[in-house]
């Protein structure tokens, strides 16, 4: 717990007791007036009846601060200002940086399933499926970080009505065509055609019709086609995971077809609970609260008329499987926003037929939409969805251009590694830095530029750390537990920020917002900005000084290091 509002607010914690006579939360914030503001003696005083100035101090009277601030201030109503001791901030900075989380918290271990990327076969990939696979990964970094029991699902679209005539397509066009289209990436144009047959040609459609009948029976061949288009797919998603360096490997796929031997059983359940009706030929259930537009109750379709089972009754089969098989306390659906009303149902549905109990959460982690500059979806310019390893691509090689510009010195072979690290962690970031439930415009120059929230910001305040320690005669491990004075005021804004990049990382995993982790590191190299501009560190005034600012200057790159691995986010030394 390196948080100093957080040690504040359990040394409070005893006086608060003994004045309120029982349990009382001191409600300690970080406050622009002083370091932090006590609150709670406000809330205290109203249950109390009692002026709240005179609470405040009489809770400052029981309360011993001396170890930790050097001042503490009634002030206003009756709230408490706070100032840490400068010893005490350089003495927990100390504590933080011998510890290998960087003074973050530990938390009690919770099983996690986090169910995200989920493109679709022989579909292409689009940039919603980008935003799932970022966020995604930085919310499972996260978790393993606090020890969590992390499971990976990646949801793929892998099964249903549309494979009968993604097959016969297959037959028509011969394999050997068929896997070269799909390997290249070619998986919008094969999925059309297939499409655009599937609606012209009556043949097409009743062939396409028998062949899904022949894949839920288990056909033989059948499979073996089914399984080439998903092989191939498959390898186009590893070459989209591989150039964003995410987490997700090929055991990580538990596609909807993983559920079928679930789907009748979902039904089976459902019927035994009476929650099951007939409407309009289809199996249905219908969930309280939930209506369409015109008022009227809305299902959740189960089993089709011609028998076959829905997106949401693989939905309902992740839920068993997860709660009973895998056992987990946490679901996580990264999932974009218009499905919220599909995932809210399928939740209500798990929890009333019982198979979702209250102890374990269900999550949907809901994002928005990624836009061109007209604000609408983002589309390539000749109007198709925009091929993710292009745009990878893309931004690899207009990082390097910029790369090239800022530090024309650098080795080629640097400079390539460079560029990726800094492409890529510059789309990711874009991405990660905005609240995620809401959309954003895709904006290359914002994105790579080396001002502002972005990756190569923060990446630059990392690289420009290490490139102090090359030009100096320390080495970084050198200069670790080392003491820290705190003299200038910028050192201590400076501490101050590194020691809540404890609260930062909490508050970003609890809320399932990496945004929140963002922010902080943002304002962590602004902070170190102010700091290298107002505190000479290798022309330091004397080595004790020197050693002093070498020490932030460390404790920052490693933070920023850090916080930028808890994104997925590489942070080059040199660039
Ligand atoms: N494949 C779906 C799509 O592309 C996303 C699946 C999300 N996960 C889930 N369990 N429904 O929209």
């Amino acid at each position: 717990m390196a948080d100093p509002v957080l040690t504040v607010a359990e040394l409070l914690r005893p006086a608060f007791a003994a004045v309120a006579g029982g349990e009382c939360d001191p409600t300690v914030r970080p406050s622009d007036r002083a370091d932090a503001q006590v609150n709670g003696s406000l809330a205290l005083a109203k249950k109390m009846g009692k002026p709240p100035r005179e609470v405040a101090e009489a809770v400052m009277a029981q309360a011993n601060l001396s170890a930790v601030c050097s001042t503490t201030e009634i002030a206003g109503p009756g709230f408490v200002n706070l100032t840490f001791a400068n010893e005490f901030l350089a003495g927990e900075l100390r504590a933080a940086m011998a510890d290998p989380r960087l003074g973050v918290r530990t938390q009690a271990a919770k099983r996690f399933v986090v169910d995200y990327s989920a493109p679709n076969v022989a579909k292409e990939m689009h940039v919603g499926h980008l935003r799932s696979t970022v966020i995604g990964d930085a919310i499972v970094r996260m978790l393993e970080f606090f020890g969590h029991h992390v499971v990976r699902e990646n949801h793929v679209g892998d099964w249903g009505t549309p494979f009968g005539m993604l097959i016969e397509h297959l037959i028509d066009l011969g394999e050997a065509e068929a896997s070269r289209e799909l390997s290249v990436g070619d998986l919008d144009m094969f999925y059309k055609q297939a499409r655009q047959k599937f609606d012209a040609d009556d043949t097409f459609k009743e062939r396409a019709r028998k062949r899904v009948v022949a894949l839920q029976g288990g056909d033989t061949e059948t499979l073996r086609m089914w399984k080439l288009l998903v092989a191939e797919s498959t390898r186009y998603f590893d070459r989209v995971y591989d150039l964003l360096g995410v987490l997700l490997r090929d055991s990580d796929i538990m596609g909807e077809s993983a559920y079928n031997q679930l789907l009748p059983e979902v039904v089976e359940r459902l019927s035994k609970a009476n929650m099951l009706v007939t409407s309009d030929g289809a199996e249905v259930v219908f969930v309280d609260g939930f209506v369409n537009r015109d008022n009227e109750p809305l299902p959740l379709i189960i089993r089709k008329g011609d028998g076959g089972y829905n997106y949401a009754t693989s939905d309902l089969a992740t839920v068993i499987d997860r709660v009973e098989r895998l056992k987990v306390d946490s679901m996580l659906y990264v999932v974009g926003a218009p499905q919220a009303q599909h995932l809210e149902m399928v939740a209500a549905v798990a929890r009333k037929a019982g198979w979702l109990p209250d102890t374990v959460e269900f999550n949907h982690v809901v994002f928005g939409s990624v836009l061109g500059e007209d604000r609408k979806i983002l589309k390539s310019r000749s109007g198709e969805t925009v091929k993710l390893d292009a745009l990878l691509a893309e931004a690899v090689e207009r990082a390097e251009a910029a790369i090239s510009e800022k530090n024309p010195e650098l080795d080629v072979a640097t400079r390539k590694a460079v560029a990726r690290q800094v492409g890529i962690g510059a789309i990711k970031y874009a991405d990660l830095s905005i609240d995620r439930v809401k959309d954003y415009i895709f904006d290359w120059e914002r994105m790579l530029s080396f001002d502002g929230n972005t990756a190569p910001y923060l990446q630059y305040a990392h690289a420009r750390i290490c490139s102090i320690f090359r030009k100096s005669e320390h080495s970084r491990e050198s200069v670790r537990g080392g003491t820290v004075d705190i003299d200038h005021a910028a050192e201590r804004a400076l501490v101050l920020r590194l020691l809540q990049f404890d609260t930062a990382v909490v508050d970003a995993v609890e809320r399932h917002s990496p945004h929140r982790l963002c922010t902080y590191l943002y304002e962590l190299a602004g902070e170190f900005s102010a700091f290298y501009e107002q505190c000479p560190v290798l022309r330091a005034p004397d080595d004790a000084t020197r050693a002093s600012r070498l020490m932030l200057c460390d404790s920052t790159a490693r933070v920023m290091e850090q916080g930028l691995a808890l994104l997925g986010i590489e942070a080059p030394e040199q660039m």
